[in-house]
């Protein structure tokens, strides 16, 4: 069978150059070699945002945007959703396969016993203003955590990596609960390990003063699930971050703490708050035909519809709108759910968001959860954090160990000056100062 290839002529020289089409893709190194001259350096591929290349090569999870299709490791996340828990499906994202009883416990057990945090963090969490952003205290006390850990940047042996896997996933949720007691002016709670992972982290959270705290079953399958669904997302923002700093060779906390700041933006992990707030603003279900119009004019967008890759009903959000009917029942309804439930409805009929296939997302119910469960706005990309934790872990592992990648260092078309000369501060002039500068 002939390899597949493509050939591409250089108008410039007027040579050929077959390029060797390998898993769907072209390397874009090959186009180096198309040099006008000994001394060229060759072509680059310009690429802003990386929209169309791949960075990396990963058997991690799998995208279909236009069928909507999702997967962990093979599995659909639908039959995770339904049947794994959330530290089983981390170790399926970590290890590659799904685990088997006893490794299952055992790594269920790491992971609990690594929840504790050291005492000095608590001082390290009172340095925060009381209001400061829950958001902002992970990505600051992550990074601490390399202090407290110098052996974390021992990467070369898998029980070093190990090791930093279990801190990773247990610490994430203690640090998350103190951030959140720390706006209340609660004290925190130690963690109790009776409890599953997601139970656990409602104890630190949510515990008063009886002497055991008892999650809520509906509550703590329905994190578990969230958690599930938001464990990993192949090669998005934050992800790219955890590998881009990774690949430096830093400790993963460091690594971590980038990615959870990467998360913190309003475009990738605040997007569930913003439905919320859209929600709120649109009131009652008469003023959506209104709404909708303005959309229509690209006066705003429709927050928790529309994404880069799916092009279809996002299968997260087909899961997590059952579940929402389930903490309900439990809550008692979410007064915006009736208005959620009619907008899209009135969307998925709509020819503007039909032609440009926007459907649902994942933000588009889960915000309606976490508000249901009592979470204030500014924990929500805490929990989204929560959950991909798994993913940047894994994702973080894959890469230490690709013999292909390097420390990540992206190539730019420079359109700058050519060289010039320094013009000493007095000979210059008014009109050839910087425009962009507007701060006098
Ligand atoms: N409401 C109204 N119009 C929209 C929306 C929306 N939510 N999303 C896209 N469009 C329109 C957009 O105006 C454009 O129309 P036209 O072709 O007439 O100019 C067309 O659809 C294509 O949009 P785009 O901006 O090129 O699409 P993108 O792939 O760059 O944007 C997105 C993806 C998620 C940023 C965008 O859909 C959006 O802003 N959605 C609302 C915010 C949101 O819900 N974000 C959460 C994403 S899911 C979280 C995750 O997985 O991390």
């Amino acid at each position: 069978m002939s390899k597949e290839s493509l050939t591409v002529t250089d108008n410039r020289t007027g040579k050929s150059y077959e390029l060797p089409i390998t898993n769907h893709s072209i390397r874009a190194s090959e186009f180096k070699k198309m040099k006008v001259s000994e001394s060229d350096e060759g072509l680059l591929t310009y690429d802003p945002a990386f929209m169309n290349t791949a960075s990396c090569v990963s058997n991690i999870t799998y995208i279909d945007g236009d069928k909507g299709i999702l997967r962990y490791r093979g599995i659909p996340i639908e039959q995770l959703a339904e049947k794994s828990n959330y530290l089983e499906t981390s170790y399926l994202l970590i290890f590659g396969e799904l685990p088997t009883p006893k490794q299952l416990a055992s790594f269920t057990n790491k992971i609990t016993m690594h929840t504790m945090i050291h005492e000095k963090m608590k001082d390290f969490m009172d340095g925060f203003l009381h209001d400061a952003h829950p958001m902002g205290m992970l990505v600051g006390s992550v990074a601490a955590l390399s202090t407290f850990y110098p052996d974390a940047k021992k990467l070369e042996t898998e029980v070093s990596r190990n090791k930093q896997t279990y801190r990773m996933i247990g610490k994430m949720i203690t640090l998350a609960a103190y951030a959140y007691r720390h706006n209340k002016g609660l004290p925190y709670v130690y963690p109790d390990n009776d409890l599953s992972y997601a139970g656990n982290f409602l104890n630190m959270l949510f515990k008063m003063t009886e002497l055991k705290y008892k999650p809520d079953p509906v509550l703590e399958k329905a994190l578990d699930v969230l958690f599930i669904l938001h464990a990993d997302h192949e090669q998005n923002c934050s992800t790219s971050a955890m590998r881009s700093v990774g690949s430096s060779r830093v400790d993963p906390f460091s690594a971590l703490s980038a990615a959870t700041a990467a998360l913190y933006g309003p475009l990738h992990g605040g997007a569930n708050e913003a439905v919320v707030r859209m929600l709120k603003e649109i009131g009652s279900k008469d003023n959506i035909p209104e709404y909708i119009k303005k959309i229509k004019t690209g006066e705003f967008r429709l927050m928790g519809f529309g994404h880069r890759v799916y092009k279809n009903y996002d299968p997260r959000a087909k899961i997590i709108k059952k579940l929402a009917h389930d903490v309900f029942e439990v809550m008692g309804k979410n007064p915006m759910l009736e208005t959620a439930l009619e907008l899209e409805h009135i969307a998925l009929e709509d020819d503007y968001f039909v032609s440009r296939k926007l459907y649902p997302n994942v933000d588009f119910y889960s915000g309606l959860i976490y508000q249901s469960m009592g979470f204030p706005m500014s924990m929500f990309p805490v929990l989204f954090a929560i959950g991909r934790t798994a993913g940047w872990v894994a994702q973080w592992r894959e890469m230490i160990i690709d013999k292909e990648q390097k420390i990540s260092r992206p190539r730019q078309l420079y359109l700058g000056y050519d060289t010039r000369d320094y013009v000493p501060i007095e000979q210059r002039r008014p009109e050839s100062a910087s425009k962009s500068n507007t701060d006098e």
